[in-house]
């Protein structure tokens, strides 16, 4: 009987590959290893855990078909190693190693990011309707996605506004400051951030192996005279300025490992006693496809440790120095107002502020929520309203 329109038409093997021709004209190829692995039957995947069971000590790398059937719903092969399986199409097509099956699931890996530079305008949202809205929820899931940056407006005047808008999204990401931080001139401080003083642009807890994903820094009240204004920009963006006009710098800060620090006691009772955190990676971080997964530039954090040959160091400060002005070419500035909420991907976009005077009511509070956790949700959304990439 012959399949469907969107069924598989024909099949043929070749080079340890079942190519496979769809209902609609696509096609795709299959390497035996690839199928035999992802047996879809009961014995080899569970249907509850979504789960492969089929254990790598039973897979048989040279394993061959025997035979190949296409059914009505796609196709039932018989295997060398004596077991059979069976796969529907639209399985098959969404998995069938064509550009376009790959590029689908990269986005819903992770969206592609769109860069920006010094003329960027951060996207709007209302803090109630984000916390009663999912459809204004996954806007801003996907904007933070695509662009790093969004400005929640008409946040709520307490110090867990934060902190109760993550746990509305999924949970909050800790750190030894605890859940959120007051940040405010602090007497006997323990960061360089709780004081007065400027900030230069940087990410937030490089000290950590693994930096928060997304910050809120919300605005409780603002120094009402010059000072305590923002500085934001797109590290994403700078470091492919980097790595297209200075190719030599980008690849000493994407392969040179970098130590960031943190020691000190609590100012508060939910800051943990006493920390010492050292951390390791270059200010740049890419992925195994050389894209830029990570920035981590903070000059309170980063350690006067450098593990590295003395001859080799001044040519690293050049090369971050370099970064540093592009950083700072491109960097857009505003001043926060009271309710206003920046959330900013961390290991993406940095951010400073300028100095105020030492008593100020200035009021910043600061609480983290990890990338995993908000993809997750973007996914689950996607799904309810029925727009999965
Ligand atoms: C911080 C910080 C920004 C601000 O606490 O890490 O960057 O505007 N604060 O005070
Ligand atoms: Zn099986
Ligand atoms: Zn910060």
């Amino acid at each position: 009987m012959k399949p469907q329109v969107s069924g598989v038409v024909s099949s043929k093997l070749r080079n340890d590959m079942l190519e496979v021709k769809f209902g609609d004209g696509t096609e795709g190829r299959l390497p035996f290893v690839w199928l035999r692995d992802n047996c879809q039957c009961p014995q080899c995947f569970s249907v509850e855990a979504l789960g492969r069971k089929l254990l790598m000590d039973d897979l048989d790398v040279e394993v061959q078909p025997t035979e190949v059937e296409e059914t009505m719903d796609g196709l039932m092969v018989k295997w060398s190693d004596g077991h059979q399986s069976e796969y529907s199409t639209n399985w098959l097509q969404n998995r069938s190693f064509t550009p376009t099956s790959r590029a689908l699931h990269r986005e819903r890996y992770a969206l592609r990011r769109e860069p920006w530079g010094a003329e960027h305008t951060m996207k709007n949202f209302d803090y109630n309707t984000l916390m009663s809205d999912d459809r204004v929820l996954l806007d801003w899931l996907l904007t933070m996605e695509r662009k790093g940056s969004a400005m929640v407006k008409n946040a709520p005047k307490k110090d867990v506004a934060g902190p109760e808008l993550i746990e509305h999204i999924a949970f909050v990401k800790q750190s030894h400051y605890g859940p959120h931080s007051p940040v405010i001139n602090r007497p006997n401080t323990n960061n360089v951030a709780f004081t007065n003083a400027k900030l230069g642009m940087h990410n937030d807890l490089p000290q950590y192996e693994h930096m928060p994903g997304i910050i809120f820094i919300q605005c409780v009240a603002q120094h009402p005279g010059a000072g305590g204004e923002s500085i934001v920009t797109d590290g994403l963006f700078a470091a492919e300025e980097l790595r297209r006009n200075h190719p030599e710098d980008f690849k000493i800060l994407s392969s040179t490992d970098m130590y960031f620090w943190d020691k000190g006691h609590a100012n508060y009772s939910w800051e943990m006693p006493e920390f010492y955190k050292i951390a390791k990676f270059p200010v740049i971080r890419v992925n195994g496809n050389n894209e830029v997964m990570q920035i981590a530039v903070n000059n309170a954090i980063r350690d006067s440790h450098m593990d590295l040959p003395p001859q080799e160091v001044k040519k690293y400060y050049a090369a971050y120095k370099r970064f540093h002005n592009i950083l700072y070419a491109n960097a857009m500035t505003f001043k926060m107002e009271q309710g206003d909420m920046m959330t900013l991907d961390n290991v993406r976009c940095l951010h400073g502020r300028e100095g105020y005077e030492a008593n100020s009511e200035r009021h910043i509070e600061s609480s983290y929520l990890d990338w995993d956790e908000a993809r997750c949700r973007r996914r689950r959304l996607q799904e309810k309203f029925g727009c999965f990439v």
